[in-house]
This record gives structure tokens, C-alpha cells and sequence, in this order.
């Protein structure tokens, strides 16, 4: 089940704020959704994940395929009781994860043929499969399995023939996954995944398509893989606003704070992405001023919290109360510095909450301004807080 309200548009750009319930809750959108590939945001407790705004995330077919391996879930009843997570989950496809492989897989019109990098085994994965195990996970919102097409192939770019002949194949998988997941009485909801390389043309073929087969939502893939800045922008620029306008509109696997608010003015409604809790283990943070890196000396003294304004556990404390309002629950630049230089597991741990802390009240900034008709004056503030510089 699947149902999506617009509930206001911005005026001077295709932004949109909407309401997504699917069967375990409902999602204000837009939205970002933290990356939990095995079951797991990596270093972050689900508690922590609901105090700081978390409505949605994703998990993947094919690692969870791998281990625990689909029985072990299925003993579970599914994902949500596995990893204690009862909110609203996404699941990738495995499509992209196993194109990920390489030189392991070979891919053919009827799936994907490939041995597991876990222990070697011969497997296969199609849409059939895709959607076989996506049913046993009973995520709310199943993604089709696609071929995502490559920036490059063999050190040069993939040719318009190329990118056609796999958004071609992808359409086809798309059918015999809804034709699965249908036949399989899924009681949760389809996407379709938009391909065509960088060629607009194509783009528009695939998302006709995928829209004469009606599917509840539609993801934007085949982007973020390889190809310079401008190219991604010019897809994000060109697809989103030409889905349906009823249907929610995911872009896989995007990106920096930037992209996120100059994807939302582009009419996506969710995005999700492995920057923030990456960079966190990495050691650079995202700020209201720009980003941050932790292991830089200036840092070693500094009492200031990572973001002065910002209101997550590792800056504030319990208490939740921002340096900039009087509070001084949270945890020093010199601490988190240190924590880093030591290799402590606690180091990833806060900065992953703050990142994602981040990234989520960045999307509730986005959807109060769309709520009050300020989204193009939060824009422009944004670009200038962010170009300021911590
Ligand atoms: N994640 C990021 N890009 C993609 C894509 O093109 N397809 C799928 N299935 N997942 C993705
Ligand atoms: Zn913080």
C-alpha cells in the first residue's frame, strides 16, 4: 500500500512538499533516507535514529541476501523485526550492488549471473528473485531491479547505442518485476527506476514507459556513478519534473547537502545516500558554515560543539539545546578531535549521529519553508551560510 498528498508547491520552482503512508508509517517529504545496507545504519542505534527525525530507511536486497541469508529474516517475519526497526524501510533492488561487482557478474537479458563475494558461490539474480527476496524482507517500498548503466565502460564514455540498449533492458525488467510482485501478492508498494545514461531523449523514452505501466513511485537511477558534476545536475534538472506530479519521485543515491536542496527545487521528494554517516567515519562534517574536518591540528583545543547551531547528541547533549541558545550539554571539537586520533569507536559513533542529524534537519528546514512559502529565501540562505565557511 501506497499513498502520496501533495500538500503544497513552490511557485518558483518544482519543489513539492508531500505526504508519503506507506504500511508502517507515514513520511513527510521531501526526504532523505539513511543508508542501513546490512540491517544497520552503520554505528547507530535505531533509538538514536528516531530522536534525531529518522521517518525512513533503506536496506539492500543483495547484502541481506548474502547474510544473513533470507531464512534467518524470514524467521524474523522480515527486516523490520530483524533489526528493530519499525518505521517505514526502502530496499534496493540489488541491481546497482551487483553491477558493483564488476569482473565478477555477467549480466543477460534474464538476470544476472554472478559468485558471491561472501564465499564464492554461483548465484542468480533476476527480477524474479529480486522480487522473491524483497517480498520475504516486506519492506514498504520495493525497488524494481534495473540495469544501471555505466558513465564509462573500457576507459571511455558509454555510447548513446549503449545507454539504449540497457534502459531498454531495464524497461523489460520492469515489467517481469511488477509481473512478480504482483503475482506474489506484495501488500507494499513498486518503484520503477527511470535509466538512459546521460541522454535526455532516453531518459524521457524510459520514464514514458515506466509511466504507461503505472507503478505507485518512480526513482531516478543511473546517477552518481562516475560522471563529472554538471552531468548529474543536468539529469536532475531534466527528469524529476516530468514524472507524474500524483507520484512520489526518488533520486538513488544523491548526494552533498547541496544536491539535495537544488534536487528538491528540481521536484525530487526523496533522496538517500551514504555521504553522511561515510564521511562521519572519515572524519569530515557537514555544518551550517560549511564542512568541517575533525582531524585538522586547529581543532586540538577547541571547545567549541562541531555546528553551534546545531541540536543532535554529539553538539547539544541530551538536553538538545544549541550552543548559539546557552546550551552546554555537548561534546567538544577537541573531544571528537581526540576521539579520532585515537581510533575510538565512539569517534564514528557521534559524528554519524551529527551528519545524519544534519542531513535530516536540512530536509525539515526544506519542508517548513515549502510549508510556509519561503523554500526560494531558504535556498539562496542556504548557499550562502554553506559558502561561508566554518
Ligand atoms: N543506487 C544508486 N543508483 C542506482 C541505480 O541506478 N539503480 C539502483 N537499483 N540502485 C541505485
Ligand atoms: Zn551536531
Amino acid at each position: 500500500m501506497l499513498q502520496f498528498d501533495l500538500l503544497a508547491t513552490d511557485p518558483a520552482s518544482h519543489a513539492r512538499r508531500g505526504r508519503l503512508t506507506l504500511n508502517h508509517g507515514v513520511v513527510q517529504t521531501p526526504i532523505f533516507m539513511p543508508v542501513g545496507t546490512y540491517g544497520t545504519v552503520k554505528g547507530v542505534m535505531p533509538q538514536s535514529l528516531r530522536d534525531m527525525g529518522a521517518q525512513i530507511i533503506l536496506g539492500n536486497t543483495f547484502h541481506l541476501w548474502m547474510r544473513p541469508g533470507l531464512d534467518v529474516v524470514q524467521s524474523f517475519g522480515g527486516l523490520h523485526a530483524f533489526e528493530q526497526w519499525d518505521k517505514p524501510i526502502l530496499t534496493d533492488s540489488g541491481g546497482f550492488q551487483v553491477w558493483s561487482l564488476g569482473a565478477m557478474r555477467k549480466i543477460t537479458e534474464e538476470g544476472v549471473y554472478f559468485q558471491s563475494p561472501v564465499n564464492g558461490d554461483k548465484l542468480f539474480m533476476s527480477p524474479e528473485v529480486s522480487m522473491q527476496i524483497q517480498t520475504t524482507l516486506n519492506s514498504d517500498i520495493v525497488m524494481q531491479l534495473d540495469e544501471c548503466t555505466p558513465y564509462e565502460t573500457q576507459g571511455r564514455l558509454t555510447t548513446e547505442a549503449e545507454a539504449r540498449k540497457s534502459m531498454e533492458m531495464s524497461r523489460r525488467w520492469a515489467l517481469r518485476s511488477k509481473a512478480e510482485f504482483e503475482r506474489l501478492g506484495n501488500p507494499n508498494a513498486l518503484f520503477g527506476i527511470v535509466q538512459g545514461g546521460m541522454f535526455e531523449h532516453l531518459r524521457q523514452e524510459s520514464l514514458q514507459a515506466l509511466v504507461e505501466m503505472d507503478f505507485p513511485g518512480y526513482a531516478i537511477g543511473g546517477v552518481s556513478v562516475g560522471e563529472p558534476k554538471d552531468e548529474m545536475l543536468r539529469i536532475m534538472a531534466h527528469t524529476p519534473h516530468r514524472l507524474p506530479a500524483t507520484k512520489p519521485r526518488y533520486l538513488m543515491g544523491v548526494g552533498t547537502p547541496e544536491d539535495l536542496v537544488d534536487g528538491v527545487a528540481c521536484g525530487v521528494d526523496m533522496f538517500d545516500c551514504v555521504m553522511p554517516t561515510r564521511n562521519a567515519r572519515n572524519g569530515t562534517l557537514f555544518t551550517r558554515y560549511g564542512d568541517l574536518k575533525i582531524r585538522n591540528a586547529r581543532h586540538r583545543a577547541d571547545h567549541q560543539p562541531l555546528d553551534a547551531t546545531c541540536t543532535c547528541h554529539a553538539c547539544a547533549g541530551p538536553q538538545g539545546i544549541a550552543w548559539n541558545d546557552g546550551g552546554r550539554g555537548g561534546f567538544s571539537r577537541a573531544y571528537l578531535h581526540h576521539l579520532e586520533r585515537c581510533g575510538e569507536m565512539l569517534g564514528p559513533m557521534l559524528t554519524s549521529i551529527h551528519n545524519l542529524h544534519y542531513y535530516l534537519n536540512l530536509m525539515q528546514g526544506i519542508r517548513d519553508a515549502l510549508d510556509a512559502g519561503t523554500f526560494s529565501q531558504f535556498h539562496a540562505q542556504f548557499k550562502a551560510d554553506r559558502a561561508r565557511g566554518v
